[in-house]
């Protein structure tokens, strides 16, 4: 073999990838979108896939905690709310793997890592829900943390994550509502119920903290996903943002701040948190929060007794593709 040019000239593959990185680049800096048949760095794609499906796997798994108090909620009208909402987590997980489906990876895979014990999902939802003021807890905290976090998602690089964050946020914010109203109630009622709203703010606001993930310092991913213009704010902005944000409502609400340290800092007009505990945040992640098990297995089974809901339609839609008739 001749030494001719093999040093000095890329070959047409590297050329066509370094034009492809190049466009890549411009269409990230120009802050447009990049879309699914658009050339991306493998990196990116791995990484979307790993945020998404854990971002759907967490809808998903969210629905148990809530579900919880469906048949125990205190009116007719607060189960059909509920009710609504949870359905609305799970069609927030559909779109989710949806968007992570256009990168080349399927719902089975996605789902089989999951019930696996392979996959990560949100460590909110492996708390315990024991009271009705539980459920006013998630809509207020978790769902208002979602929307923190998620809102700027709309703005992600990748189109069908940004769009179907879009829809996400607004149908979370309606939650966000539906939970600090379940709150204010309690909080305006008997001493008993207010001091049940207490309780259960005590139980969810630090786990809601640290839905933000970890540290900034101790965050692997967000320096990439930042300049990827995935993510728009490391994990501490949008978790002090939050806390600046339930200052206020924890007034209006009437219910005290469990954090006996946030203090505002006249330097930079913000709250300042007291510490997180990062023990409690990695067990959770390791599998030992209080409801770990219980989710997996939970999910386990109902994927299992689902699996003839999946075969009929899967049957009925290759009937439809042969023509055949199928019974109504
Ligand atoms: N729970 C579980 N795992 C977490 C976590 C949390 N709260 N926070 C971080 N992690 C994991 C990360 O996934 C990552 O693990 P990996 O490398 O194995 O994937 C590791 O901890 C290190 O964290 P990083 O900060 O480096 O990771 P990211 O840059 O991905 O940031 C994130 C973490 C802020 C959660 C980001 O992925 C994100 O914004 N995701 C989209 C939003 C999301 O998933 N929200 C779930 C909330 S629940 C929800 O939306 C349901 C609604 O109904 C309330």
């Amino acid at each position: 073999m001749g030494h001719t040019t093999a040093h000095t000239q890329a070959s047409p593959d590297a050329q066509a990838t370094e034009h492809e990185q190049q466009r890549f680049d411009a269409i990230i800096a120009a802050d447009q979108r990049i879309e699914p048949r658009d050339w991306m760095p493998e990196q990116y794609r791995s990484s979307l896939i790993r945020q998404i499906s854990q971002h759907a796997h967490s809808e998903i798994i969210g629905m148990q905690p809530e579900a919880n108090w469906i048949s125990r909620a205190p009116s007719l009208k607060r189960k059909a709310i509920l009710i609504a909402k949870v359905q609305d987590e799970a069609g927030h997980g559909l779109y989710l793997y949806s968007a992570a489906q256009t990168l080349g990876i399927t719902r089975e895979e996605m789902t089989q890592k999951l019930i696996d014990g392979k996959a990560r999902y949100s460590s909110i939802f492996n708390y315990h829900t024991p009271t009705w003021a539980d459920i006013g807890a998630i809509g207020w905290l978790v769902d208002g943390a979602a929307i923190c976090n998620q809102v700027p998602l709309c703005r992600a690089s990748y189109g069908p994550y940004g769009r179907a964050m879009v829809r996400i946020c607004k149908e979370e914010s309606f939650h966000q509502r539906q939970g600090f109203e379940i709150l204010y109630e309690l909080a305006h009622g008997t001493a008993e119920q207010k001091q049940l709203a207490q309780d259960a703010v005590d139980r969810w606001y630090w786990p809601s903290l640290m839905m933000f993930g970890p540290s900034d310092d101790a965050s692997p991913n967000s320096a990439r996903s930042m300049a990827w213009k995935i993510k728009r704010f490391s994990n501490d902005e949008l978790r002090q943002r939050f806390v600046g944000m339930c200052v206020p409502q924890f007034e209006a609400l009437g219910l005290e701040c469990p954090d006996k340290d946030l203090r505002f800092d006249e330097a930079t007009g913000t709250w300042i948190s007291g510490p997180l505990d990062w023990d409690e945040f990695r067990a959770v992640l390791d599998g030992r929060g209080p409801a770990n098990t219980e989710r997996l297995e939970h999910r386990r089974t109902a994927h299992e007794d689902g699996a003839w809901v999946r075969e009929a339609a899967a049957e009925y839609a290759r009937k439809q593709r042969r023509g055949e008739r199928v019974a109504a």
